[in-house]
């Protein structure tokens, strides 16, 4: 797939461009509530306490929705592909009804709040499914459709969708919605500063000193400073710090999306995904022409073991063509989840010991809701209220984890085989000479490993190859000219600095 004619990167973020950013803190404050990231959960958490009367700052390493918000495909659904079926077996009818109100009201504040904001946020009322084209998937799809109405959403099996293509049947929840993901976010930015909170872009947070208050120390153009909270809010997508452990129960998913218009007529109406081919996730968006933007989602791999990520973009192109008929594609971008072990959130204080410091993550594919979910849950507990839904998502929770064993250990194989063979001895690598123009690789140099990068013109740039979070090896994604680190996702651009956490610090560069 030529990368050329993709050139633009999240539509999301090509059509709703930031304004000037708000600035770094020029010295030490003292606030209520400090907030750590401005994604969708940081912003909603602080928004609800600003509403609340508390004071707020929201402190974010590079420009709000620029990171995972940024790079979703926006849907609203509370239809979390084959959840309920799974949930009603884990937590108990209650476990999953608790599940399907969080998400629903999550759904329904984010509409009274888009317009008590006044923001045309493309917001679109629509239907979420969940289908399968294979037979086979069928009785699945039964057993969810039927757990999801258990749960109290408005949910049935059908056979037909408004799809161009049949499907052998699907779980069709209506009553949820979709919007632009960045276009939301700023208003809320913007509200929130209107009742008095502040927001600092390009101020990363580099530490945090628990205590009663807390204090977080930040790093920006203006050097570096201290915050003062009384609470301190974690809401960094991957948590930048891991008091519990958190990153023994979370695992990092990336996922390719592909977008390209389409006339009005040809655009089915709705929201889809199906789980079948690596997983395939559709919906569309208005275009000022009065086209559709085909928004397609799939193939996922854990970051730096995604192997030939132009090949996949290929795969999702042909899939996408193949289904809807000749696209001229447009933007192409990537997203990444973490994904729980037992699928659920994790939401509340970020530790056992934990009085005034609190965690969002966690959210497998759903950030919106589980987002907005997840700020109304904060806003809640840190103004000393309760929702009927903390001991779900509450981080301490064991039993589940206990549960989910087997995937748990899973998990920890898979992280475990990069921490101790990221530390021995290799077979020899490829050679510098041998990295093609645009590539990149790991080579040893002077008995040291080094990510080795070959840009266009031919000069090679060289990094440490060791991820600055934990210390595994990073691995080359030539088709986002990214290291990635297969542990835990931290993301570094082809100069070493970071794109994506939980990895604070830049990789550092190397002699060749
Ligand atoms: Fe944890 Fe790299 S992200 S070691």
């Amino acid at each position: 797939m030529d990368q050329k004619a993709h050139p633009h990167g999240s539509y999301w973020l090509h059509s709703a461009p930031p304004g000037d950013p708000a600035p770094p803190p020029d010295g030490p404050f003292t606030v209520d509530v400090a907030v750590v990231g401005a994604g969708i959960a940081g912003l909603s958490t602080a928004w609800e306490l600003a509403r609340r009367g508390r004071s707020v700052a929201v402190l974010e390493a590079d420009r709000i929705a620029a990171w995972v918000t940024g790079h979703t495909t926006a849907k609203l659904s509370a239809l979390h592909t084959l959840v309920y079926d799974r949930l009603r077996r884990t937590r108990g009818p209650e476990g999953a009804r608790l599940y399907a109100r969080s998400q629903m009201e999550a759904i329904r504040y984010a509409a009274k709040t888009a317009q008590e904001l006044g923001v045309d946020c493309e917001w679109e009322d629509t239907a979420a499914y969940t289908y399968a084209e294979d037979p086979a998937r069928t009785d699945a799809l039964k057993a969810e459709a039927e757990a999801a109405r258990e749960a109290g959403l408005p949910a049935e099996y059908v056979t037909g969708t408004e799809l161009p293509f049949p499907v052998a049947g699907a779980v069709r929840v209506a009553d949820q919605a979709q919007l632009h993901p960045r276009k939301y976010l700023l208003a809320v930015a913007e509200g929130i500063q209107r009742l008095g909170g502040t927001i600092h872009e390009n101020t990363r947070v580099t530490g945090l000193g628990e205590g009663d208050p807390c204090v977080l120390t930040t790093r920006s153009a203006a050097g570096e400073t201290k915050v003062t909270a009384r609470s301190v809010v974690v809401a960094t997508h991957y948590p930048v710090f891991d008091r519990a452990l958190l990153f023994t129960r979370l695992s990092p998913r990336r996922e390719l999306v592909l977008a390209a218009p389409l006339d009005a007529a040809r655009a089915p109406r709705g929201m889809y995904i199906t789980p079948e081919r690596n997983t395939r996730s559709l919906r569309t968006a208005p275009l000022d022409d009065g086209r559709r933007l085909l928004v397609v989602t799939g193939e996922h791999f854990t970051p730096g073991a995604g192997g030939d990520v132009e090949e996949r973009f290929g795969r999702l192109a042909g899939w996408a063509r193949e289904h809807f008929g000749e696209l001229d594609f447009t933007h192409r971008w990537a997203t990444q989840d973490n994904d729980s072990t037992d699928t659920v959130p994790l939401v509340g204080p970020f530790h056992p010991g934990s009085k005034n410091v609190y965690v969002a993550t966690g959210f497998g594919g759903w950030g919106l809701s589980s987002g907005i979910m997840a700020g109304r849950l904060l806003g809640e507990r840190i103004t000393g209220g309760s929702s009927p839904w903390d001991d779900l998502y509450d981080p301490r929770r064991i039993a589940s984890v206990v549960r989910e064993g087997a995937t748990f250990l899973k998990q920890q194989a898979d992280v475990a085989r990069h921490f101790v063979g990221d530390r021995l001895p290799s077979p020899a690598g490829p050679s510098v000479e041998q990295i093609a123009p645009g590539d990149g690789a790991v080579v040893r140099v002077s008995g040291e490993r080094c990510a080795v990068h070959r840009d266009a013109d031919g000069q090679l740039h060289a990094l440490s190859a060791r991820c600055t979070h934990l210390g595994c090896l990073v691995a080359f994604n030539r088709a986002e000219q990214a290291w990635e680190c297969p542990c835990h996702g931290s993301r570094f651009d082809v100069r070493g600095q970071v794109v994506q956490g939980p990895a604070i610090d830049p990789l550092e560069p190397r002699e060749l």
